[in-house]
């Protein structure tokens, strides 16, 4: 059973090669509705129709006839398997939009794992690209959004420098708390 982080980096790894220059990442936790909800929008290149529709078919791991990678559809496997919904848009020339939720106390729910991890090592090792990532618990909204950083740093301080490195860990660290995820 793969953590959701590594779902959200192999789904954000698509977004990097669709040559997105800006990569939004939400995390919902909704103790109340038990439910939590991973959301990813990038403005890269996205897909055609006809793209759209394989990538979404349902997964079936003996078809041989098409080369389609299994990012995708091992994030859909695993939400519908844990009692959540997946869904995914994309129009060409203007983005993709992935939306995935899942049953927070289904038995068969993957952990998060290192969602701060995950998105430190996505900024840092992608500096030209901006992140909007939002961490939702309960209604309570935490952001960081890489341009902010970046207008108040001015534009020739990179994102990856030591030091702007570390601060970016210890606000994602502040987002994400572990006890999120200790269930
Ligand atoms: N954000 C995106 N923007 C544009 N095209 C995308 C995006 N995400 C996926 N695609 C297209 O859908 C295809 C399937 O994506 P998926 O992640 O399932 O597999 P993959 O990236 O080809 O291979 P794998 O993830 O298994 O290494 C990609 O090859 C790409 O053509
Ligand atoms: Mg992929």
């Amino acid at each position: 059973m793969k953590e959701i982080s590594l779902h959200i980096m192999d789904i954000v790894q698509n977004s990097i090669t669709a040559d997105a220059t800006l990569i939004e990442v939400s995390l919902d936790i909704q103790y109340a509705n038990n439910m939590i909800s991973i959301a990813i929008r990038d403005n890269g290149r996205g897909m055609s129709k006809e793209m759209l529709a394989q990538v979404t078919s349902p997964f079936v791991t003996t078809r041989t006839t098409r080369r389609v990678g299994l990012g995708i559809s091992l994030f859909q496997a695993g939400t519908q398997a844990s009692g959540g919904e997946f869904c995914i848009d994309s129009t060409e020339g203007v983005g993709t939009a992935l939306q995935a939720t899942y049953g927070l106390d289904h038995l068969d729910r993957p952990p998060i794992g290192d969602f701060a991890g995950t998105m430190h090592t996505l900024i840092v090792s992608n500096p030209d690209i901006d992140f909007l990532v939002t961490v939702i618990v309960d209604g309570a909204q935490d952001v960081l959004d890489t341009r902010e950083v970046r207008e108040a740093l001015g534009n020739d301080v990179p994102l990856d420098m030591p030091d702007v490195s570390l601060w970016l860990r210890e606000n994602l660290d502040e987002m994400f708390k572990p006890e999120y995820t200790d269930f």
